[in-house]
């Protein structure tokens, strides 16, 4: 969701403020904004869209807050645009206040004004209203009377070389560079720009003065921390023009072939232990972390016969699961941050639940709160679709299930063994691009499609959807190939596309067959196998043939051409793939 960012640098605070911002974008393009103070007090720069509008002028000053938001309460606007003012204070924020409405009419009680529809603005009038010179103190006495999630930095004209954070329920990490300090929703954001991190604990504040950067209680007294060293591994670099997404589908075999080096180094024998011993395994993660585990229930089930529940993160929270000691919760995210996941997780160690995290971020909130990291090593996503953290969970997710076979029958199901070859078989998807373009070229005039498939494969397909829906903003929908029939059929009609995903010889015939119906009734069926051969005739267009792997693996490839098709959907259509509409990188808000 939004993205908050502060620095302190004695020179270039403005520029290196500006930098982070741009970093930061992935996390909300509805508006941006920077405030520095300077002598002459706190200089402010804020617009609707992205933070390149902001550039111009540099602002004087050693320390500065910026913001990129995602629109929670009121429109993207120049008012709504973050940093808020109230007398000699600035504030940027993540997270939603859940009692703003009452704070604001308290506050208005007393004569404030309000120049925005924002919850955040609240925190800034509370502030001032609070400040009688301590400017922490002032701070930490609003944040005791907020309720719900935040993430906040903000300046004092009577202390321009602080910024005092709070942090509750929303990332927040502190780093140290070369000149510079920050604080910041995200670490990457933060790359080549500092050199040693450390994350702020739920209810910790951080004190930026001058160059040192202090963790507080809210009382003031300071919290010994421990920074930890980071480096940039695995971030995309875009080719020329082209866009994050294409770059980071490029990335893929990369990505495998690294998470693949850390699993070979990971001690499974806790994991596999909870395992085999668990009474139940649940799974709870959001949007295309959800497809991963999906599938992981699937083969988990298959081979080590346990059953699994997968849930959506945001249901299982409210669904007072069957969850509690001697349980396992499998939690998936790239981001380690999305609220939804972080909820599910908190629930289930309250109630006694060992909880696994399969994260791409080994500092985030998820990674900390877990009893054990997976780290998937995808390296840094910057596109709001994800593609590369997708396939490296699903790696994660199978190892995993490979590990909980062993620890129950003393033996690795056979296709563990082909693991060692996934890279290279992704590779061998990744050439699938120049068809998958030829495909959307074909089908850039579709206003709707179906994604079909039967076993793991519909999980591929609801994938290959959602990545369509979020991306070229056409009507996609999945379904299991069986269940076309039951209903979803009434929708086809002529020339209507149907894509099947069909990566067991045992359900192609039955997947075929799904789609003759539906061409029977005008539809335009295609084939993503690597059973071709088998399938010739069968009246649908077929796909180049998938890569092939031992078939409980095929996910990890069969998804590659659906990640080319809907990048190269989304661009025919004129859409940015990195920043798609509505939406942003990690959803730190329910
Ligand atoms: O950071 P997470 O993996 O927890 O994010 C979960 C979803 O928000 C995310 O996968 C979302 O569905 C993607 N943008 C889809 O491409």
């Amino acid at each position: 969701m939004c993205g908050i960012v502060g620095c302190f640098a004695e020179s270039g605070c403005y520029e290196k403020l500006m930098a982070a911002l741009v970093n930061l974008e992935y996390r909300g393009y509805d508006s941006a904004g920077v405030a520095l103070a300077g002598e002459k007090g706190i200089a402010v720069r804020k617009k609707k869209g992205a933070v390149r509008n902001l550039f111009g002028q540099p602002l004087a000053g050693t320390a500065g807050i910026g913001h990129t938001r995602w629109a929670t309460h009121g429109k993207p606007s120049d008012e709504n645009a973050h940093p808020h003012t109230a007398g000699k204070f600035a504030l940027v924020h993540n997270g939603i206040i859940e009692n703003y409405a009452a704070l604001r009419a308290e506050l208005s009680a007393r004569g404030e004004t309000f120049s925005s529809e924002t919850d955040s603005e609240v925190i800034v009038k509370l502030i001032a209203a609070l400040y009688s010179g301590d400017f922490f103190a002032a701070v930490a006495a609003a944040c005791a009377r907020l309720k719900g999630s935040y993430a906040v930095a903000v300046l004092c004209a009577d202390h321009p070389r602080e910024i005092v954070c709070a942090a509750y329920k929303s990332p927040l990490v502190a780093g140290a560079g070369k000149g510079a300090v920050y604080v910041c929703s995200d670490v990457p954001a933060l790359f080549g720009a500092v050199s040693y991190v450390c994350p702020a604990e739920d209810g910790e504040f951080l004190h930026v003065c001058g160059s040192e950067i202090v963790f507080r209680r809210a009382d003031g007294t300071p919290v010994p921390k421990v920074f930890c060293r980071t480096e940039e591994e695995g971030g995309a670099r875009r080719q020329g023009g082209g866009s994050y997404m294409e770059a980071e589908i490029a990335q893929i075999p990369q990505g495998i072939s690294r998470t693949l080096a850390c699993l070979r180094g990971c001690d499974f024998a806790p994991a596999a232990r909870v395992l085999r011993a668990a009474g139940r395994v649940f799974t709870a993660a959001c949007g295309t972390a959800h497809h991963a585990a999906l599938a992981f229930g699937h083969l988990l089930s298959q081979e080590a016969r346990i059953p699994v529940l997968c849930e959506a993160a945001s249901e299982f929270r409210y669904g007072d699961p069957l969850i509690g000691a001697g349980d396992v919760l499998v939690a998936v995210s790239q981001s380690g941050e999305t609220a939804d996941t972080l909820e599910a997780v908190r629930l289930a160690k309250q109630r006694g639940a060992f909880v696994i995290a399969v994260c791409n971020a080994p500092l985030s909130t998820l990674s900390r709160l877990a009893d054990l990291l997976l780290q998937t090593c995808a390296g840094a996503e910057v596109a709001v679709a994800a593609t590369k953290s997708y396939n490296c969970q699903l790696l994660c997710l199978y190892y995993l299930a490979a590990q909980a076979v062993f620890f129950k029958t003393t033996r690795f199901p056979a296709w563990f063994f082909a693991l060692e070859g996934a890279a290279r078989a992704c590779g061998q998807a990744l050439e699938s691009a120049a068809a998958a373009e030829r495909l959307a070229r074909r089908l850039q005039g579709a206003r709707a499609m179906y994604f079909i498939g039967r076993g793991a494969d519909r999980f591929t397909a609801a994938e290959g959807a959602l990545k369509v829906r979020e991306i070229a903003y056409v009507f996609a929908e999945s379904c299991p190939a069986g269940e076309l029939k039951h209903g979803t059929l009434a929708l086809v009609e002529e020339g209507f596309p149907v894509f099947a995903v069909a990566t067991a010889r045992a359900l192609l015939q039955k997947t075929v067959n799904s789609l003759a119906e539906a061409r029977a009734r005008g539809a335009r069926p295609v084939l993503f196998t690597q059973y071709g051969a088998e399938a010739a005739g069968c009246g649908a267009e077929l796909f180049p043939p998938l890569p092939s792997l031992p078939e409980p693996l095929m996910p990890l490839v069969s998804v590659i051409p659906l990640q080319w098709f809907a990048c190269h959907f989304c661009l025919l259509r004129g859409f940015d793939p990195d920043r798609p509409r509505n939406l942003a990188k990690s959803v730190t808000v329910e």
